[in-house]
C-alpha cells in the first residue's frame, strides 16, 4: 500500500534525533508556527477582496511604512503564542520591544524572534511573501528572561526556518539535523513532507540583488556583480538575475536550485538593510544545514556578535562556491 506522506508532527517525532525530551516540544512549537502560517496564508489568499491591502499610515521601528498585512501577521503571532505553554517571549521586526509572557514562565522556556511578513513591498501586487522565525531557549532558570536575553548569536538558535506564501504554502525548518520542507495541503490543513533533507547545489546559475543600488556599493562588490555577467564556461557564467523583492522567496529558490542572494553593505550604510536576529541568522542556519554558506562578506553570519535586537547586517547567502567567490572580491583578494 502506498505510503501516506508524513505530517510535520509525525516527521519530527520519528526522525528528529533531538534529545528525547525535546522532540515533543519541537513538534508542538513547529506546529504552532505552522498554525501561524495557515492563518497568514488564509489572509493573503483573499487580501484583495477585504480591506487589508495598503498601509496603516504608521512608521515602524525600522523607519519603514507599515503595511496592514505586516500588522495582521504580527498580531497573528501574538495571538497564537500568548497562550502557548512553550513560549515566554516574542521579538518581532514590527515591535520596538519584545512581548514578554511571565505568566507562561517557568514552564515556557522558548523565545521566538520573527519577521512576520517578509517582502512587504509585494503585498499589493500579489507577489510572493514569507515569514521568518528563529527560536532560542532562555538560559536563565532563576528568573523570567528580559529583552536582552533574546539578543543571541546565530549559533545559539535551537530551531529556525521560514514559511513561503508562493504558489503553494511551504514550511521549511531546521533543528540542526538537516533542512526539511513541508507543503501545506489546504484540503486537510496539514503540512506534508515534500522536500526531505534539502541539499543546496555547490554552485548555481542565478543571483539575486537589487542592482538599483549598484552605485552605492564598494568597488569589490561592484566587481563581483560585474564578474557574474562575463562569459565563463568554467563557472557557467553569465548568471541570470532572479530578484523578487522577498528574501524568503529568493533564498528558497537558491536553496533548491543553487545560486547566490546578496543584500550587501553600502558605502554610507556598511551594515546593509537586513536584520541579523530574525532574517539573516535563521536563513543562515537553514542554508548552512543544507551545505551552503552565509556571510557578511567578511565573516560567517552565525558568528556575528549580536548587540541589539534590530541590528542590521550585510547578507551574502547561497551555494558555497558562489559565496566564496563573492567573499574573495569583497575582501579584495580577487579583482
Ligand atoms: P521586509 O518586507 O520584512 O522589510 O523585508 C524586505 C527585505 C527582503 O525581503 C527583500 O529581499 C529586501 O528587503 C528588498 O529590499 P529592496 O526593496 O531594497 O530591494
Ligand atoms: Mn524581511
Ligand atoms: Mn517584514
Amino acid at each position: 500500500m502506498g505510503q501516506f506522506p508524513l505530517t510535520l508532527s509525525r516527521f519530527i517525532g520519528q526522525n528528529q534525533a533531538v534529545s528525547p525530551g525535546t522532540a515533543g516540544e519541537f513538534s508542538s512549537l513547529l506546529s504552532q508556527i505552522g498554525l501561524v502560517g495557515k492563518l497568514i496564508a488564509q489572509d493573503l489568499r483573499h487580501a484583495g477582496l477585504i480591506d487589508i491591502l495598503g498601509t496603516t499610515g504608521e512608521i515602524n521601528v525600522q523607519g519603514e511604512t507599515v503595511k496592514k498585512l505586516d500588522e495582521i501577521a504580527n498580531e497573528t503571532f501574538l495571538k497564537v503564542f500568548h497562550q502557548s505553554e512553550l513560549v515566554c517571549a516574542l521579538a518581532s521586526e514590527e515591535m520596538e520591544k519584545p512581548a514578554l509572557f511571565p505568566e507562561n514562565w517557568p514552564q515556557a522556556q522558548y523565545m521566538v524572534l520573527f519577521d512576520p511578513l517578509d517582502g512587504s513591498s509585494n503585498t499589493d501586487c500579489n507577489m510572493p511573501l514569507g515569514t521568518i522565525f528563529s527560536v532560542v531557549k532562555s538560559e536563565r532558570k532563576d528568573r523570567m528572561p528580559t529583552a536582552d536575553n533574546l539578543v543571541r548569536k546565530g549559533t545559539e538558535q535551537v530551531a529556525a526556518g521560514y514559511l513561503l506564501y508562493g504558489s503553494s504554502t511551504m514550511l521549511v525548518y531546521t533543528v540542526g539535523q538537516g533542512v526539511h520542507g513541508f507543503t501545506l495541503e489546504p484540503s486537510i490543513g496539514e503540512y506534508l513532507l515534500s522536500h526531505e533533507q534539502i541539499q543546496i547545489p555547490v554552485r548555481g546559475k542565478v543571483y539575486g540583488v537589487n542592482e538599483g543600488n549598484y552605485h552605492k556599493w564598494p568597488g569589490g562588490t561592484q566587481q563581483y556583480i560585474d564578474s557574474l555577467k562575463v562569459k565563463d564556461t568554467a563557472t557557467g557564467r553569465p548568471y541570470s538575475v532572479r530578484y523578487s523583492g522577498c528574501l524568503v522567496a529568493d533564498v528558497h529558490r537558491i536553496l533548491i536550485g543553487g545560486g547566490i542572494y546578496l543584500y550587501p553593505g553600502e558605502l554610507d550604510k556598511p551594515e546593509g538593510k537586513l536584520r541579523l536576529l530574525y532574517e539573516a541568522n535563521p536563513l543562515a542556519w537553514v542554508v548552512e544545514q543544507a551545505g551552503g554558506k552565509a556571510s557578511t562578506g567578511t565573516s560567517r553570519i552565525l558568528d556575528v556578535e549580536a548587540k541589539q535586537l534590530h541590528q542590521r547586517v550585510p547578507l551574502i547567502i547561497g551555494s558555497p562556491d558562489d559565496v566564496q567567490d563573492a567573499e574573495e572580491f569583497i575582501q579584495g583578494r580577487r579583482m
